[in-house]
């Protein structure tokens, strides 16, 4: 801190840090802000910029939480008690038995109160609070020493940088939780991942560890993590009597606890709990794999004791497994509404936690490679959530030597056309204007404002015409009428003539619009504008190859190969041709063919006199092929005299007239310079 620093900016900085930690609670852990986004930044640009005028900076200052460089390794932190772990139940008679020893080591036929929670499957973490500031945060590691991940920790906006005084705060404490990430954090991820070929995360629970275990504190801060916390280690200057006193303390203190936690007596209410919990597990946005019990009171916690690795007053009741082993009959392509082509793999059923699985997506043909997963082959095969299911594992010990590797189609699936991938890319593509799995799709681009510009034509319209049958094919919006339109249950008298309308004028287009419309991969509305301007009409494309589109010279390799790509069938060129049969007409007021470059010798007379080294015939023909004329006699018309071995007459004449004299040389070395540099003319 700075000796000088006024009240009032202390005042303002105090305040921010404390308000911007406030609404960071009710985002994150209570999910209920009561700011907008944009007026969070707008506060946190504030405290930054008053941070750094001052030099006054809170250590719970959100603006801390980011920008600590990459570790080398991670330091070690033995935990002041060990962290342990829970013995499992996997029946409600294994729950039963757990409560008749609880009962016999505590010596007690009465019920015994009982808290049972959500088991959040995550990463174990630990962290330790001095003096109400976050001091270190740590994996569980094997339980006795961990990783000290702090600045990865402090990344995530759940943790509290400092207890707040809404508790009493005590010397030290150690919060034990679980680190996790969102079922639709976790799929979008592995989209992302899969965009930039990168290996994918079996499930939440791995990507969450992965994540946290970065040397490099801003790809943890990239991920979307959340935690929660249901227990302590040591605690210096405050007691909990109870489990659920701890937790009550906890939510006060506003960090985030599990989202149900019952304090009931006896196993039977335990189990009616744990059935509610189970029931929950599908609606819940992250994954749990079972429910904790544990006995209530600390005291009792305490007689119970622990074996070596787990408490004796505490037991995992696991859900049934999202995960199971089986066969793959076939690998098949399917073509989704964007074109992209994604291996799905036909199971032999299979049973998992209550749901028949019979596919499974295998995102793409590059991670098929990279986990050598073959026809035949025996899976592991996980669900996580509601998510579709996916191969976490290839059981290759379990390989007969008859195992196929699935071929990366050639064609597409739903229409056979030929497929493209892109260098670079993992995906592989289906570009067809008419592939009917992209149609629905593809309609509502080619009928937006910047392409043909048909109103009435979006989304729901789309859909219904599609679903209804009266569009199966591209050229079918050409064809429709509106008596077809009126039989629907969106459309009425007025509704219709206005579609067909709008569908009848839009028949004139510009090639501009025409190319944006049909939706050329990589091609927007920009280049779209180019093409126009280059080709003067629309068959100019029809088989065009990459170099000739690169000719343009705003546009690059990638559009260049998708409009090779697009024209380069005969599928494609067939639904435009029928669509101009039905009537589209396509005109191109942005050609702008561009000049012919000026020649390097254009507009400049030569007159040749005298043995050459090439010749003569040559010498004229170089002099007109770069624009130049040859005359032969010297006039004050003559610009150069090119004067060889042996000159003539013409030579004094030129030397009378002043005339510049080149020699062969000279004029190769005129030629080549005014072509790179033509402003030398
Ligand atoms: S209590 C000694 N409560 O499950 C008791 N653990 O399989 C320590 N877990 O290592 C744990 N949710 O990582 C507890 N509500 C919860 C939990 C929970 C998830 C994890 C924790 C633990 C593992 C044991």
């Amino acid at each position: 801190m700075r000796e000088h620093i006024p009240s009032d900016a202390r005042h303002e900085i105090e305040k921010l840090t404390g308000d911007l930690n406030y609404h960071s609670y009710r985002y994150y852990v209570l999910d209920s802000p009561v700011i907008s986004d944009e007026e969070y930044d707008r506060l946190y640009r504030r405290l930054k910029e008053l941070e750094e005028q001052y030099g006054y900076v809170l250590p719970e200052s959100p603006t801390q939480r980011v920008g600590a460089p990459p570790l080398e390794k991670f330091e070690k932190i033995t935990h002041n008690e060990p962290m342990l772990s829970l013995d499992n139940a996997f029946s409600y008679d294994e729950a039963l038995e757990f409560d008749g020893r609880v009962k016999r080591l505590l010596d007690t036929k009465g019920d015994i109160g009982y808290t049972v929670e959500p088991k959040y499957d995550g990463l174990a973490v630990e962290l330790t609070y001095r003096n109400g500031l976050l001091l270190r945060a740590s994996t569980r590691g094997d339980g006795y020493v961990g990783e000290d991940v702090t600045r990865n920790i402090k990344t995530i906006r759940a943790v509290p940088l400092k207890i707040e005084e809404t508790v009493h705060i005590p010397e030290e404490i150690d919060i034990r939780g679980e680190v996790y990430m969102n079922l639709d954090e976790f799929e979008k991820m592995n989209i992302q991942r899969t965009k930039e070929g990168e290996p994918l995360f079996a499930n939440p629970r791995n990507a969450a560890a992965g994540s946290v275990r970065q040397l490099d504190p801003q790809i943890t801060a990239s991920r979307k993590l959340f935690l929660v916390c249901y227990g302590v280690g040591i605690v210096k200057g405050l007691s909990f009597k109870k489990q659920s006193e701890l937790i009550e303390w906890l939510k006060k203190a506003r960090f985030p606890v599990p989202v149900s936690v019952k304090i009931v007596k006896g196993i039977e209410r335990v189990i009616e709990e744990i059935k509610l919990i189970e029931e929950q597990r599908r609606s819940l946005p992250f994954e749990i794999d079972g429910a904790v019990v544990k006995v209530n009171d600390f005291e009792m916690q305490q007689r119970l004791g622990a074996k070596t690795r787990e408490p004796r007053w505490a037991i995992a009741y696991k859900f049934q497994a999202h995960q199971g082993a089986t066969k793959i009959k076939e690998i098949i392509g399917s073509v989704g509404r964007t074109g992209v082509i994604t291996p799905i793999a036909f199971l032999e059923p299979v049973r998992i936690g209550g749901v028949t699985v019979s596919r499974s997506t295998l995102h793409n043909w590059d991670e098929i490679e990279r986990k050598d997963i073959r026809v035949g082959d025996t899976v592991v095969v996980e669900r996580a959530g509601d998510v579709i299911p996916h191969v976490t594992a290839v059981m290759k010990e379990a390989r007969t030597g008859t195992e196929k590797r699935p071929r990366v189609p050639g064609k597409c699936p739903a229409c056979g056309s030929l497929v493209i991938r892109e260098e670079g890319e993992v995906a592989v593509r289906c570009v067809a204007l008419d592939c009917p799995a992209q149609i629905q799709e593809k309609i509502i681009h080619f009928a937006s404002r910047g392409g043909m510009d048909i109103e009435g034509l979006g989304e729901k319209n789309a859909e219904l015409l599609y679903s209804s049958g009266l569009i199966k094919h591209f050229e079918d919006i050409y064809k429709l009428t509106k008596e077809d339109l009126l039989r629907l249950p969106r459309f009425a008298e007025k509704s219709a003539q206005n579609l067909i309308n709008a569908i009848e004028s839009s028949k004139n287009t510009t090639l501009a619009k025409f190319l944006y419309a049909i939706g050329i991969l990589h091609a927007g509305e920009y280049a779209a504008r180019l093409l126009a301007k280059h080709f003067q009409k629309l068959e100019d494309l029809y088989g065009i190859s990459p170099e000739r589109v690169m000719n343009i010279k705003q546009i690059g390799e990638k559009i260049a190969a998708s409009v090779s790509g697009f024209f380069s069938g005969t599928k494609n060129i067939k639904t435009i041709e029928s669509l101009k049969a039905l009537g589209l007409k396509i005109t191109n007021p942005d050609f702008t063919p561009l000049k012919k470059e000026k020649l390097p010798l254009e507009g400049i007379t030569f007159v040749i006199t005298g043995a050459l080294p090439k010749p003569r015939k040559d010498v004229e023909e170089l002099i007109e092929s770069n624009g130049g004329h040859v005359a032969s006699a010297v006039s004050t018309q003559t610009d150069y005299l090119i004067a060889g071995e042996a000159p003539g007459s013409k030579l004094q004449k030129a030397n009378e007239l002043g005339i510049r004299i080149l020699s062969y040389n000279e004029l190769s070395r005129l030629i080549e310079q005014s072509s790179k540099h033509p402003r030398l003319f």
